[in-house]
């Protein structure tokens, strides 16, 4: 039995939160920024209700055994408020998030030996506020570790597929450059179906060459065809799918720039390799975002 904290209680952490609850052997905490009624999770086995301690100020969290964040990138400071009270007995935290940088982004708040990175593959959404619609299994891949065994054993008899693997960084660049191709669905505004084109379709590719070539530097192990292959995996997925950048983009929310595509030009810089198709990417998507937020005269 352990007690779980999660921080960040959106798509990713109320299926988390559902199977964590259903193992029946674990005390979960939800750590929240806004009031929450309620929580249903659309499991493909059926709506579970996760009923569970919820805290919504940092100050009142208690001391638990694991904290989980499932948080976007972008919300790290904030959700690092948390983790004075939740880590006081040296509570290990699992980082749920997209990118490479899931120590760095926590290092600064947490010992190194205790951030465990998780690499997650779920298709899932908010459906409302407190439902969340989950389409299928949740992957969770950590690092072959200690640390790594121990995360993997709190979701044993569950419905997700919790594996620690020997080559987490290679596992975690193949997810980047299928993220990496997702900026042009954002950039144009329409949904992956888009790269179905061929000039697109070009584009994404030379993008996935320079995220797979930054990648290996830095010790991923990558096919060489490892751009096709992304391409092939989005034109054979359905046309009208919106990546949660570009559903980001069209709420008006920040967007994970920077740990998709800002990731691969700054570990581009240091390793001299040219990533000017990403370069542009982050250049006009940024713009375009600032524009959205500047009031207008
Ligand atoms: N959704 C997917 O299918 C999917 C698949 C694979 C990987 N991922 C990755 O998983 C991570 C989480 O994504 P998501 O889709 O679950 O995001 P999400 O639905 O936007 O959920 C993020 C949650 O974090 C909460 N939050 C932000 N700052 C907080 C703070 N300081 N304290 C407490 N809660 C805070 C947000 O609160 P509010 O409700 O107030 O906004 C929101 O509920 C991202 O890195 C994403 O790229 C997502």
């Amino acid at each position: 039995m352990a007690r779980i904290a999660i921080v960040g209680v959106g798509a990713i952490g109320s299926v988390v939160a559902a199977l964590l609850q259903q193992t029946g052997r674990h005390e979960v905490v939800l750590c929240v920024r806004r009031p929450l009624a309620g929580l249903t999770v659309e499991t493909p086995d059926g709506p579970v209700e996760v009923r569970a301690q919820v805290v919504s100020d940092p100050a009142e969290a208690p001391a638990v055994d694991w904290v989980m964040v499932a948080t976007k990138a972008y919300d790290v400071a904030g959700s690092a408020r948390w983790l004075e009270t939740l880590c006081a007995q040296g509570a290990p935290v699992a980082v749920l998030q997209n990118g490479v940088e899931h120590r760095e982004r926590f290092a600064p708040y947490v010992p190194m030996e205790l951030i465990l990175p998780v690499i997650v593959d779920c298709p899932v959404e908010r459906s409302a506020p407190g439902r969340v619609r989950q389409r299928g299994v949740m992957h969770l891949k950590v690092p072959e570790s200690e640390l790594g065994g121990a995360f993997v054993g709190l979701f044993a008899g569950t419905a997700a597929d919790s594996v620690a693997v020997p080559n987490f960084v290679t596992v975690a660049w193949r997810k980047l450059c299928h993220n990496a191709a997702g900026v042009l669905p954002a950039l144009l505004l329409q949904p992956s179906g888009v790269l179905r084109s061929e000039a697109v379709g070009e584009t994404a590719l030379q993008i996935v060459r320079e995220c797979a070539a930054v990648g290996r530097a830095e010790g991923a192990r990558l096919d060489e065809d490892v751009a096709e292959a992304v391409l092939r995996a989005y034109r054979a997925a359905p046309a009208d799918g919106v990546n949660s950048l570009h559903a980001d983009r069209l709420a008006g929310r920040p967007m994970e720039i920077d740990a998709r595509n800002g990731v691969i030009v700054r570990l581009g810089k240091r390793h001299g390799i040219p990533t000017p198709c990403n370069q542009m990417a982050v250049a006009l998507l940024e713009a375009m975002a600032r524009e959205r937020m500047t009031p207008e005269d």
